[in-house]
């Protein structure tokens, strides 16, 4: 058994993954704070863990009453070094090392004896432990859109972190009902690192005329049985993410993860992918 018990969970972040984790967190039974300085963008994150739960009922996977308990188990805040007690810290803002170093520094100086983590997708979880009270007890926990359906959580060990909190993450992740593996601090990690290689090459080729975006991404479906192309994958995940992912990785690991002028030109345009209706597709 793990010696840190987990009952409260505070998420700062209420973008698309902070809604899934807190959604995730909140039907496994524990009590979630998701914190976000925007309040509209907190009701539109319990409105997306309110449709995802409903959808999960139409789907036969959640009973009503149990999406209404965990409904009722998540409480909104404007503050995002929340002053609840936390036993666990999940930081899940926008990739910008400076934001995430002042956001953990201030929730892990409120919460000495938490366990911190971040879901950042690539940045350094060592240089993000250093901020903290206490770097023994931060590590990556990095989740994966949607999260309530994908099974992996990626375990970032970070060079302060004691192998006490990594058992801890681990017994976790069986709580929530994912599958964890866990990667040394390297930048990209184990899947940032692969799935964006694989995305970026794949828009070089549509740059190149290789063929059209529904074929390249059809190649990848059918001939790999990858469950989504890699061209519909980015607009799932964020033109912008994608983008700024790429750029520390050509500056951490080198050139081969230079991004392509076609991704530049898209992002300039406001193409975001699914969540601005258009990326390489057009979306409803
Ligand atoms: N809650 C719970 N379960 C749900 C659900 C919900 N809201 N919605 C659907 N499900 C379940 C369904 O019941 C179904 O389960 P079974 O297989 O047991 O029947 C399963 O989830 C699939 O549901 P759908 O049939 O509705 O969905 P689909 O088959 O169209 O797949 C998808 C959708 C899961 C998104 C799939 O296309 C996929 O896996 N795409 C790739 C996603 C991916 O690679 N994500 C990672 C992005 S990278 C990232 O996030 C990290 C980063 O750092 C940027």
């Amino acid at each position: 058994m793990s010696i840190v018990s987990i009952q409260r969970i505070v998420i700062i972040g209420a973008g698309t993954m902070g809604a899934g984790i807190s959604e995730v967190c909140a039907k496994a039974g524990f009590d979630v704070v998701l914190c976000d300085v925007n309040a509209a963008v907190l009701e539109r994150a319990m409105g997306r863990a309110e449709a995802s739960m409903a959808k999960a009922i139409a789907k036969g996977k959640l009973s009503t009453a149990d999406a209404e308990a965990a409904r009722a188990r998540i409480r909104l805040d404007t503050d995002t070094a929340s002053s609840e007690r936390a036993d666990l810290v999940i930081e899940a803002v926008p990739e910008l090392m400076d934001l995430k170093k002042q956001i953990l520094h201030e929730v892990s100086s409120r919460n000495p004896d938490a366990l911190v983590a971040s879901n950042t997708s690539s940045l350094s979880v060592t240089e993000l432990a250093a901020s903290c009270r206490n770097p023994a007890r931060v590590l990556g926990m990095h989740f994966f859109n949607p999260v309530p359906i994908m099974a992996l959580l990626e375990i970032v060990r970070a060079e302060q972190t004691d192998a006490t909190y990594i058992d801890a993450a681990l017994a976790f992740a069986g709580r929530i009902d994912k599958s964890p593996i866990v990667v040394r601090d390297i930048p990209g990690f184990a899947t940032s690192r692969l799935g964006v290689a694989i995305g970026l090459e794949a828009i070089r080729m549509l740059e190149q005329g290789v063929a059209s975006a529904e074929d390249i991404d059809r190649a990848m479906e059918l001939g790999y049985r990858h469950p989504m192309g890699p061209l519909r994958l980015t607009d799932l995940v964020g033109l912008d993410v994608r983008l700024s992912i790429a750029e520390y990785l050509t500056k951490e690991i080198g050139p081969q993860f230079s991004p392509p002028p076609l991704l530049r030109q898209k992002v300039r345009a406001g193409k975001l992918g699914k969540k601005t209706g258009q990326g390489f597709y057009t979306w409803e």
